[in-house]
C-alpha cells in the first residue's frame, strides 16, 4: 500500500489530520492524498497550504463527512485505496454546551463513511481514528491503564459519540467483514493545534502575558503523545493492523495538567501568577492512561519524541507563527480557502 494510491484523509484541515498529511507526502507514505473537510472553526485549510499547489499530489474537497452524496462523489472520483477518518467534533468542553453536532459528524459521518468505503471499488481499508476516552475514567492511587479488552465507558457526550462511533465501526467487520481498523489515542500535542486546548490555550495566553485557566485542582491526568508519533502508529496500523482490530495508542507520559502548566511557564518566561484556578469541568475525567503494548508488539511502532524536547518544540513553533493563532482566532482562515477553491 505504501508509496502508491490515493489515500482519502478526512479531517485533514484539523489539528492530527493536517499533521498526517504533512508526513504522509512529505515522507511519500502514500501516491496522492485526498483531503476532506467541512472547514468547520476547527479546520483550517491554511494548515495545508505547502501542498495546495501540488495538484498531482494533492487534492482538496470541501464537504460534510454526513452528507452521503458529497462523500459518494469523492469516493468515485478518486477511489482511494485507503480512507483515513479523523473527521469529529473533538472537543469536550464543546459537546457538554451542545452534543448535537457530535451526533451528527461523529456518529452519523462515521456511518456514511464506513457505508460508502464499503460500496466504493475494492472496498479500501478504513482506519478510524478514534480516542481513549471511549474507556472512560481511571482512580489517581492506581496504575491501571487503557488496553484494548476494557470495557468502554464514555462519561462526556464527545467520548459517547466516539464510543458510539466506534461500535458502528466493528459492527461493520463482524457484519459484512468489512476492513477496518480502530485506533484509540491518547491526547495530542503538537503545532497547528487549536487554542481551545490545554497545551495550545495555555502557550497562546502565556504568550500574550494573560493567566492559564487550571480547571478544578489540576490533578486530572492526561497521557501526552506527539501529534507526529501518532500520525506514524496510524501510519503503522494502516499499512500493518490486523482487520477488524482494536490499537490504543499511548507514549508512557502521564502528567498532571498542574505539571504540564508548569512546565510550560519557564519555556515562555513566566511565574506561578500567570496560572488560575477555575471552576472543574462538568464530569471531568480523573485520568487517562494507555497501555500500548499491542501495537508495539504487532506493528513495530514506538514513539519517539521525547515529551520534554516535544514541549519545547511545540512552544517554539506557536512562538514562531504568531500569524497563525492570530487567524485561528479571527476565523479569518475561511477566506483562504475562498480564495483558492471559491468555485468549488
Ligand atoms: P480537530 O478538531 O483539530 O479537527 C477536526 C477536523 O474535522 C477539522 O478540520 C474539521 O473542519 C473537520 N470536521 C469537523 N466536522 C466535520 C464534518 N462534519 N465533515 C467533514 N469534516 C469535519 O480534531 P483533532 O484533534 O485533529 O482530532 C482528529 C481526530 O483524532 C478526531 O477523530 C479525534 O476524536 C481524534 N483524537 C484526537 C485526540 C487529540 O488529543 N486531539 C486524541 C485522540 C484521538
Ligand atoms: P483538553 O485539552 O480539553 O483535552 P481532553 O479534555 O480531551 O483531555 O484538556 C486536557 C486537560 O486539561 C483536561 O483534564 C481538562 C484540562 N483543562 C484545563 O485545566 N484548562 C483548560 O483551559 C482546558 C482547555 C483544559
Amino acid at each position: 500500500m505504501s508509496g502508491q494510491g490515493t489515500w482519502l484523509v478526512t479531517g485533514a484541515a484539523g489539528f492530527i489530520g493536517s499533521n498526517f498529511v504533512h508526513l504522509a507526502l512529505g515522507e511519500r507514505w502514500c501516491g496522492r492524498v485526498v483531503a476532506f473537510d467541512a472547514l468547520t472553526y476547527a479546520g483550517n485549510l491554511g494548515n495545508l497550504e505547502r501542498w495546495t499547489a501540488d495538484r498531482e499530489r494533492f487534492d482538496f474537497v470541501r464537504g460534510d463527512v454526513a452528507d452521503p452524496d458529497a462523500v459518494g462523489r469523492v469516493f468515485a472520483e478518486y477511489e482511494p485505496s485507503a480512507v483515513v477518518h479523523f473527521a469529529a467534533e473533538s472537543h469536550v468542553d464543546r459537546s457538554i454546551e451542545d452534543p448535537a453536532p457530535f451526533l451528527h459528524t461523529n456518529v452519523t459521518g462515521t456511518q456514511v463513511v464506513l457505508g460508502a468505503a464499503r460500496e466504493a471499488p475494492g472496498a479500501p481499508r478504513m482506519l478510524h481514528v478514534s480516542t481513549d476516552e471511549v474507556y472512560g475514567s481511571l482512580p489517581l492511587d492506581s496504575t491501571e491503564r487503557f488496553h484494548e479488552q476494557r470495557p468502554y465507558d464514555p462519561r462526556s457526550p464527545y467520548a459517547a459519540s466516539k464510543a458510539g462511533a466506534d461500535f458502528l465501526v466493528r459492527a461493520a467487520h463482524h457484519t459484512h467483514g468489512q476492513d477496518v481498523v480502530i485506533t484509540n489515542c491518547s491526547n495530542n500535542y503538537g503545532p497547528y493545534q487549536f487554542p481551545e486546548k490545554l497545551i495550545p490555550l495555555a502557550i497562546m495566553n502565556l504568550l500574550r502575558g494573560e493567566q492559564v485557566p487550571v480547571y478544578g485542582d489540576g490533578l486530572n491526568v492526561r497521557d501526552w503523545i506527539h501529534v507526529e508519533d501518532h500520525c506514524r502508529a496510524v501510519r503503522a496500523c494502516l499499512e500493518r493492523g490486523r482487520s477488524g482490530e482494536t490499537y490504543c495508542i499511548g507514549a508512557d507520559n502521564e502528567q498532571p495538567n498542574i505539571e504540564v502548566v508548569r512546565a510550560l511557564l519557564p519555556l515562555l518566561g513566566r511565574g506561578e501568577l500567570a496560572i488560575r484556578f477555575v471552576r472543574d469541568r462538568p464530569g471531568h475525567d480523573r485520568r487517562y492512561a494507555i497501555d500500548a503494548s499491542k501495537i508495539r508488539r504487532e506493528t513495530g511502532w514506538a514513539p519517539r519524541i521525547a515529551w520534554k524536547e516535544g514541549l519545547a518544540d511545540t512552544v517554539r513553533w506557536y512562538r514562531e507563527n504568531p500569524e497563525w493563532l492570530a487567524s485561528v482566532r479571527s476565523g479569518e482562515f475561511l477566506s483562504y480557502y475562498e480564495r483558492l477553491y471559491g468555485g468549488q
